[in-house]
């Protein structure tokens, strides 16, 4: 199996340290699309979509997604939270053929992490908003083709060791 793999779900599920430790185990390399994106436009994302609106943020985070997969890229890719939500973004992947991850965290491990970062995150400023937010988007993110559910008594290396497990199983 060397599909590549899209890590999705909501803020602070894990997916970027979750990625990486994939990558680690799976001896491949990873991205991390909101990393390419502020490196590409010399920005921070918090930064882009405080000074250029959401809209326009999707619009690049659409069009770097799409770069990303048309290029031979390293085969783990962790999305910003809100990528796998728009429909484009998940027609894009399909027709990449990617296998897409949802990482399935509980909403307090999310908020606790989101409160605990340094990095601020413009979309999840309240709890009440961020929790409609997460509510909203859940039936979206299990549309992925695995789904995996996180705790806080799991590390990033045991979630990646049972998403091997569950692609070795199942595909
Ligand atoms: C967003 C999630 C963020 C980042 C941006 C928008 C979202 O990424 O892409 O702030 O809409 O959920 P993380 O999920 O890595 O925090």
């Amino acid at each position: 199996m060397d599909r590549r793999i899209v890590i999705v779900g909501f803020m602070g599920c894990g997916k970027t340290t979750v990625a990486r430790a994939l990558a680690t185990r799976l001896e491949c390399g990873m991205l991390d699309l909101d990393a390419i994106i502020s490196a590409q436009q010399n920005m921070s994302v918090p930064d882009l979509i405080k000074e250029r609106g959401e809209p326009a943020f999707r619009d690049i985070e659409t069009d770097t997604l799409q770069i990303v997969l048309d290029r031979v890229t390293p085969r783990i890719i962790a999305l910003g939270g809100g990528a796998w939500t728009l429909e484009r973004n998940r027609t894009l992947i399909n027709k990449h053929e990617c296998l897409t991850v949802f990482l399935d965290a509980p909403f307090d491990l999310c908020w606790q992490r989101i409160t605990n970062h340094p990095v601020p995150r413009p979309l999840a400023i309240d709890q009440p908003g961020a929790e409609k937010l997460y509510r909203e988007r859940m039936p979206l993110y299990a549309l992925a083709n695995l789904r995996l559910k996180v705790t806080d008594q799991l590390s990033a290396d045991q979630v990646a060791a049972r998403i091997v497990e569950t692609i070795q199983r199942k595909t």
